[in-house]
């Protein structure tokens, strides 16, 4: 069975939509750079190991990611999951776990790259938002795209209504590209992500009837 680590900063919805999802794999470790992340409790709580790993204890991007990767390294996983690691992960780590490496981000990508994507939305104006999931690359929420979730922008939003409609589509989302890298279907080919087989439709464009 394929290995799995979980790195988080805060919350951890998406985490814990990953780990109810049993998901053909087994979820080794969840890692903090924030001792008091929620998402640690809820991890512990399933009885996944958990580990806080301060960057605020480390001199520079360098050495937290180099403790960061000693760390994951133990556990050996085939792949790891950002969800909301809200650090930039220096290209030397990067480039270490290429090609098992993959991101949540709650834009559809190229548009809105960064913080903020909800308001960014808004401010833009565009009438479907959504959330992306990418392997991730030196470029900051620029690596290849293997799948995204669309939702509408109504006139009545504002950032917290559009940020709950992106996060029911999260949470959707991510559990099912990581079924297709457990399953060995997903991989990272020429800069591009390829995919065994068919997506589902579902999986390509999900736009839930508005409220
Ligand atoms: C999510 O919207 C994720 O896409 C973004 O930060 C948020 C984290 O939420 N990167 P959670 O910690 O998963 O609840």
């Amino acid at each position: 069975m394929k290995r799995y680590v979980i790195l988080i900063s805060g919350r951890g919805s998406n985490m814990e939509s990953l780990l109810d999802a049993s998901l053909p794999g087994e979820c080794v470790a969840v890692i903090s750079n924030k001792p008091d992340a929620a998402g640690l409790a809820s991890a512990a709580a399933r009885g996944i190991p958990t580990v806080a790993i301060d960057h605020k204890q480390f001199a520079s991007r360098e050495d937290f990611d180099a403790a960061l990767a000693a760390e994951i390294d133990g556990y050996a996983p085939d792949l790891v999951l950002l969800a909301g690691f809200m650090r930039i992960l220096t290209d030397g780590f990067v480039r270490r776990y290429e090609g098992r490496l993959l991101n949540i981000h709650p834009s559809l990508l190229p548009l809105f790259p960064g913080v903020k994507t909800h308001a960014q939305a808004l401010a833009a104006g565009v009438r479907l938002h959504g959330c992306t999931v990418h392997f991730v690359t030196p470029a900051l929420d620029g690596g290849p795209i293997i799948a995204q979730a669309a939702v509408p922008v109504l006139a009545r939003d504002n950032e917290v209504t559009l940020a709950a409609r992106v996060l029911i589509e999260e949470h959707a989302l991510y559990p099912r590209v990581a079924q297709w890298y457990l399953e060995g279907r997903l991989r990272l080919d020429g800069g591009r992500a390829v995919l065994d087989g068919e997506a589902p439709a579902a999986g390509a464009l999900h736009v839930p009837a508005p409220d």
